[in-house]
C-alpha cells in the first residue's frame, strides 16, 4: 500500500507545514514571539515526537495517528480558549482542527484496510 499512501502523507505534511505558518502568523499579529528553535519546540510541545526508527507502513501509520490525536486536543483546546474572545485565533483553530480530523480519518482508514488484508490473508491460509 505504499504507492497508495505515501502522496498522501507527502499531502498531510503539507498540510502540516501549512498550520505552523498560519499559527506563526497569528502569533507574530496579535505581538507574540514564536518559538525560535528546535530545542524549545521538543521543550514545549505538548505531543511528543516519535522517531520514525520502524520503516514499516503500518508502525508509520500508527505514529502519526497517535500524533494527529494529539494534534486534534490541541487545537479543541485553543478553539475552545478563543471561543467568543478571540474570533480570528477561534477559526483559525477551527479551520486547522478540521483538517487534522480528516488526517486522522485518512490513517484510520488505511489502518482499518490493513487489518483487513491481514484477516483475508488468515482466511487463505485456513
Ligand atoms: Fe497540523
Ligand atoms: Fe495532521
Amino acid at each position: 500500500m505504499r504507492s497508495e499512501i505515501e502522496p498522501e502523507l507527502l499531502l498531510h505534511a503539507d498540510q502540516e507545514l501549512n498550520h505552523a505558518v498560519m499559527v506563526v502568523e497569528r502569533i507574530i499579529q496579535i505581538g507574540g514571539t514564536p518559538v525560535l528553535t528546535p530545542a524549545e519546540w521538543m521543550k514545549l510541545s505538548k505531543c511528543a515526537y516519535e522517531i520514525p526508527s520502524d520503516p514499516y507502513v503500518e508502525a508509520i501509520l500508527k505514529q502519526n495517528l497517535t500524533g494527529e490525536r494529539c494534534a486534534i486536543q490541541r487545537y479543541k483546546g485553543i478553539a475552545d480558549f478563543t471561543n467568543g474572545k478571540d474570533h480570528s485565533t477561534h477559526q483559525m483553530a477551527v479551520a486547522i482542527l478540521n483538517e487534522e480530523i480528516e488526517h486522522e480519518q485518512d490513517i484510520e482508514d488505511w489502518l482499518g484496510d490493513i487489518e483487513r488484508m491481514r484477516e483475508d490473508l488468515r482466511k487463505l491460509k485456513g
